[in-house]
């Protein structure tokens, strides 16, 4: 047990330490409770008859497995309420679990798809946001694309976006990688960077390290999301340790999408001892089987990780934030002084 006396030492050490959360879809925070609650409150009728039946379904052996359920969830999201509410559980979690800065990722087009009004998701989660920041939780959203649909389905959906834009601080890039490749919307992203967004995007989840070197050469991006396969390819590590890009990387995702078949073969250290500034996160909690802390617990105890490789993972989280400089401060100075103590 490296550095630590026991797996409750290290557990109590990872609960107190300030961390950001760079990596998580709000729609994938959506517990079974409250899906059945909102089912109820909007007259939606479920494919499911209990919170039980739901939980028994979350078995994935891909991602697109899970996203075929994810995609159903959302249809119990209508009002600017419910994405109020939706976020400020969040928020109430990621407080729990010592999270001080989130950068929340939202799918736009899961909703319009459907007649939810752009307005209303993007009001009721910024609603929630601006409470949480007078809580002392501070906030970026990152509006995503979808990108089994097509680029102008994304154009129109950065049209869309553009009266909301003092409040959308990045674009993403998610859903199903394999077969559309960050190459398919490259003018959206470049429109996108014009108007002064940060980009993101996921890549090398299950893509190949193709999709991340697109991702790097093509979107531009300033971070990227996952990034596991992008250890295939010395070259791209060199590449991505030189630009001091960050990894948002989610070990309990990982495991229940198969990306790694044993968290005791994920990918994390290798990722930090090749110099990638790697960071933990917990992308769809509510279906992936537990907040960030969870996260870092899982993956600290089956990687036996030290207390220094455990406080990098928290500095780069702050780190890889699009916060300046200035506001990071304070949130490095609070773990090297709670690593301290
Ligand atoms: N990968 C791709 N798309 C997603 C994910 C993910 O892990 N979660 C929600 N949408
Ligand atoms: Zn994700």
């Amino acid at each position: 047990m490296t550095g630590f006396a026991s797996p409750e030492a290290r557990a109590a050490f990872i609960a107190g330490l300030p961390k950001a959360e760079l990596h998580l879809h709000i729609e994938g925070s959506l517990e079974p409770e409250m899906m059945f609650a909102l089912a109820r409150r909007n007259g939606v009728k479920l494919a499911f008859d209990s919170v039980e039946a739901i939980r028994a379904a979350y078995e994935f052996s891909n991602l697109q497995d899970f996203l075929d359920i994810y995609y159903q969830g959302m249809a119990v999201l209508l009002t600017d309420q419910d994405f109020h509410d939706l976020t400020a559980a969040y928020l109430d979690r990621a407080a729990a679990d010592g999270v001080r800065h989130v950068e929340i990722f939202f799918d736009p087009q899961g909703h319009t798809a459907r007649g939810v009004p752009f307005a209303h998701v993007v009001s009721g989660i910024a609603r929630a946001l601006a409470a949480g920041e007078a809580r002392g939780i501070s906030s970026r959203l990152i509006m995503c694309f979808l990108r089994h649909l097509s680029e102008a389905d994304a154009q129109a959906t950065l049209d869309e976006a553009r009266p909301w834009l003092q409040l959308i601080h990045g674009v993403g890039l998610d859903s199903s990688e394999v077969g559309h490749p960050p190459e398919k919307f490259a003018r959206v992203f470049a429109r996108a960077r014009d108007l002064g967004l940060k980009i993101v995007a996921h890549a090398g989840e299950e893509g190949p390290p193709a999709y991340v070197w697109q991702a790097l050469d093509v979107l531009g991006v300033d971070r990227i999301d996952h990034g596991n396969r992008a250890l295939e390819d010395a070259a791209l590590v060199e590449r991505i340790a030189g630009d001091e890009l960050t990894l948002t990387v989610c070990p309990l995702s990982n495991l229940k999408l198969c990306v790694v078949d044993d968290l005791a073969r994920h990918p994390l250290r290798r990722m930090l001892q090749a110099g990638l500034k790697a960071t933990v996160n917990s992308d769809d909690p509510a279906y992936f089987g537990g907040y960030v802390n969870a996260n870092f617990i899982a993956v600290a105890n089956a990687l036996d990780l030290t207390r220094n490789e455990i406080v990098t993972l928290a500095r780069n989280s702050f780190t890889g934030s699009f916060l300046p400089p200035e506001a990071q401060a304070p949130h490095l100075a609070a773990i090297d002084a709670w690593a301290a103590a």
